[in-house]
């Protein structure tokens, strides 16, 4: 990529600007001063430097954040009103990640943010079944007879009818949680499919995508970087697989 494009990403300045840091001899390529802001450089191979520091220490290409979305904020890379999944994270080189599909502004939980376009397609496209689960709370009690419901299929005003998912309920202290696990991502689902048993959602959290769950350590809003581990778990893959 273009030298001026890396530093942009980077954040240092505007292209203007980072065109003078460049005449000024303040950025470095490999240990020698780099003159032309359209020098070619691979930020995983070469080491440039600004102002004394070191940008391409620990960058990597692809980025994988797994973020506890809060209440209150969207599942987009810009808004005009309200917060994005994107303005939580601040690592620098932030400009062209976007979140693993959206989960509603009131929805809390696992959101995965990256700029692995591959993954992300991979991840949501229904051909492969990658599995969602939720935690609801919900207005009534969920009865056996729902969970049959809910199970096998159920017609939320779509032209098909959803797919078969797995239901159960969970005792956490006296309090009913339902889980709903799902192999699809339509939109607003678990609501539609829980108004379609005459229910409604109180509070709606997802906790796992495919084999990886939520780090219950992360408060809502935070986030982390994904282990290669987590990434394998997630897309069944391994780093050289993976971006190819
Ligand atoms: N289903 C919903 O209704 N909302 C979400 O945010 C995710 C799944």
């Amino acid at each position: 990529m273009r030298l001026d494009k890396f530093l942009s990403d980077a954040g240092i300045g505007t292209r203007k600007q980072i065109k003078e840091y460049i005449k000024n001899g303040m950025v470095r390529v490999d240990g020698e001063v780099a003159k032309r802001p359209e020098f070619s450089v691979d930020p995983e191979k070469n080491e440039i430097i600004f102002d004394n520091t070191n940008l391409t220490e620990g960058y990597a290409k692809y980025r994988y954040y797994l973020l506890n979305k809060p209440q209150g904020v969207v599942s987009a890379t810009t808004d005009k009103h309200d917060t994005t999944v994107i303005d939580l994270i601040d690592t620098g080189f932030d400009k062209d990640l976007a979140p693993v599909g959206r989960l509603d502004k009131d929805t809390e939980g696992f959101l995965l943010i990256t700029n692995d376009g591959k993954l992300s397609h991979m991840l949501l496209s229904p051909k492969k079944h990658v599995e969602k689960e939720y935690e609801v709370l919900t207005r009534n009690k969920v009865t056996e007879e729902d969970i049959t419901k809910l199970e096998g299929g159920l017609d939320i005003g779509d032209e098909e009818p959803t797919m078969p998912a797995k239901a159960f309920i969970e005792d956490r202290d006296g309090k009913e949680v339902l889980h709903l696990i799902l192999h699809e991502g339509r939109f607003h689902q678990v609501k539609r499919m829980l108004t379609a048993i005459g229910n409604e959602v109180v509070f709606l959290k997802r906790i796992r995508m495919g084999g990886l769950y939520l780090d219950e350590t992360l408060e809502p809003g935070d986030y982390r970087e994904l282990t290669d581990e987590e990434l394998k778990l997630l897309s069944g893959k391994t780093d050289n697989e993976r971006n190819k």
